[in-house]
């Protein structure tokens, strides 16, 4: 099952690339078939009937007909490359992650995406931004399926269906392609108050990126390392462009959707063929691993939150160096499969009800976006590591498996080493006590601030990305046509920021409300965080 016709970046080579590439010197059937022309179907007569026993007609029709595959549910607009994830070892005290360990290089290949419109849709949109890095290391491949936001909108997938549902086009229209403006979008996340922060992220500049280069990337929830000694600590995964982060604004973005669709796409091939490789460091930021999985006040299970670098610094891990275009985009940007629970020995997820949710969606979208459960052995999926998961058959099976005891013990086919429960490279989860429970369909009361990071945001903005803000907002919701959803949302914004809602009150002609929210943690944030002020860098 080892990829030998995959090159280190997942490029198909050698024989798989001759013999999948097209390229041989006369046009042949799919069964290699010589064929003497493709322009005419076989016919009674030139001025008769096509006869049914063309089968080149046939099959170059039928291949046609079924070349296009769903588009992915969510982030269906992307771009990818291929490049090299090089460690600095500064992780190698918290992980025993092999490909964290200095100076070892690991090919990877990063998707970055749109979240809400379809496949064809423009990507200068204000919309949250997917940031998907699939590392192919030698002990099985890592996915780390990001954002460029640090906060989701939700804390728990099972509402993960709603606010998609809420997000994408009015059903009734399909309009409109972007995210934000209308009135489900507005309708969930003032109804949804969980959303208030990530909604302010998105209404602010990093809501539509100058490029894809110059987007930082966060990994949001909280994930658990392990070192060789068992020694566990908890993380925030960071990704920082060394471009720099740059937005667009408005006026930027709308001319540019209406001149080039492809902007963003286009930016990061050409920069990546005129060799200005882009890169980032990969850092993360460390929480000791205790029983309550808190720090400083903020429940690190909550992906609605983010912890301020000044409470906890980002330190550099490695660094990612984008180098190489796709050759084809169906076969590599298209049918890649990302899965937060692809993940290696020395890192391991946590219970963020988000994060679990997300462990079953992956594998379940795929099984129908890529046709059955092989999609594994698709050449930009495969892992670089040797691969011998007993999985056999199946639809589009392509290998061709040896021996006859796909089940372990067996007597017939060798050995079974990794039953000898003393290999400590496996993968083994990270043994965890749960506190005594009981079942229930609950959130904790950690969960419940639902503003003071919206605020803590807006407040660290310059006076003219606040105002962008601002006049997002009152664009936005101009384009929400239900007064009570505007009424709904501009009374969130009096519970994050008095100045802000009356702004955006102003400019959609409403009586601004007052807050009404009255959670200790709106009026008082918790000390570390009252400290930070407007000093909380971006
Ligand atoms: C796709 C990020 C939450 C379901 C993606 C992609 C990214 C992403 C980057 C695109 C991957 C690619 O380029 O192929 C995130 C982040 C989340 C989050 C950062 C929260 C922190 C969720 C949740 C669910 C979900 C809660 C469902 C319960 C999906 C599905 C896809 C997807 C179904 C399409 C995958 C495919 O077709 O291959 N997500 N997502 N996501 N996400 Fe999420």
């Amino acid at each position: 099952d080892a990829p030998e016709t995959v090159s280190p970046t997942g490029t198909p080579t050698g024989a798989q690339k001759s013999a999948n590439s097209q390229s041989g010197a006369y046009l042949t059937t799919a069964q290699g078939v010589r064929l003497y022309e493709t322009d005419h179907s076989l016919k009674a007569g030139p001025r008769g009937p096509s006869l049914l026993q063309d089968h080149h007609l046939r099959e170059k029709i039928m291949h046609f007909d079924h070349e296009r595959i769903p588009e992915r549910v969510v982030h269906a607009r992307g771009a990818g490359a291929h490049g090299v994830f090089v460690a600095n070892g500064a992780a190698a005290g918290v992980t025993k992650a092999g490909f964290l360990a200095a100076g070892v290089e690991t090919p990877v290949f990063t998707r970055f995406s749109t979240v809400v419109g379809s496949r064809g849709s423009a990507d200068a949109v204000r919309d949250t931004r997917g940031f998907a890095t699939k590392f192919y290391t030698d002990e099985g491949t890592f996915d780390l399926v990001g954002n460029n936001i640090p906060v989701f909108f939700i804390q728990d997938g099972i509402k993960f269906p709603d606010i998609v549902h809420a997000a994408k086009p009015h059903p009734d229209r399909e309009i409109p392609q972007a995210q934000s403006a209308h009135d489900t979008f507005w309708d969930f996340v003032s109804l949804h108050t969980e959303a208030q922060a990530h909604v302010m992220w998105q209404m602010s500049d990093r809501g539509i990126p100058r490029s894809f280069r110059t987007m930082e990337g966060f990994g949001i929830h909280t994930f658990r390392l392990q070192n060789a000694a068992g020694e566990t600590t908890l993380v925030k995964f960071h990704w920082k462009p060394k471009q720099g982060i740059h937005s667009l604004v408005w006026e930027e973005a709308q001319l540019i959707n209406g001149a080039d669709p492809d902007f963003h796409r286009r930016d990061l091939a050409d920069a990546i063929e005129a060799g200005a490789f882009p890169e980032w460091e990969l850092g993360i930021q460390t929480f000791p691993d205790t029983p309550d999985e808190m720090f400083e006040g903020i429940d690190l299970l909550d992906p609605t939150k983010i912890v301020p670098e000044e409470l906890a610094p980002v330190q550099t891990i490695g660094t990612l160096t984008l180098n190489a275009n796709p050759t084809n985009f169906f076969a590599e940007t298209e049918q890649v499969a990302f899965h937060p629970g692809h993940l290696v020995p020395g890192i391991d997820v946590t219970n963020d009800p988000l994060l679990q949710a997300r462990l079953f969606s992956y594998l379940d979208t795929q099984l129908s976006r890529l046709g059955g459960p092989n999609f594994a052995q698709i050449p930009i999926n495969r892992p670089h590591a040797p691969v011998n998961d007993m999985f056999r058959d199946g639809m589009h099976q392509s290998a061709v498996h040896g021996g006859v005891a796909p089940y372990r013990p067996n007597s017939l086919d060798g050995g079974c080493p990794f039953l000898a429960g003393e290999d400590m490279s496996a993968y083994i989860e990270v043994p965890q006590e749960l506190p005594a429970s009981m079942k229930l369909r609950e959130s904790p009361a950690s969960f419940d601030d639902h503003f003071s990071q919206a605020r803590l945001f807006f407040r660290s903005l310059t006076p003219v990305e606040q105002e962008h803000v601002a006049q997002a907002y009152t664009f936005e919701l101009g384009k929400c046509y239900e007064e009570n959803v505007r009424i709904r949302q501009l009374q969130a914004l009096a519970n994050i920021d008095g100045e802000l809602c009356a702004k955006v009150a102003e400019g959609l002609g409403l009586p601004a409300p007052a807050p009404t929210s009255t959670r200790e943690d709106d009026v008082q944030p918790s000390p570390a965080l009252s400290q930070l002020g407007k000093s909380w860098p971006l």
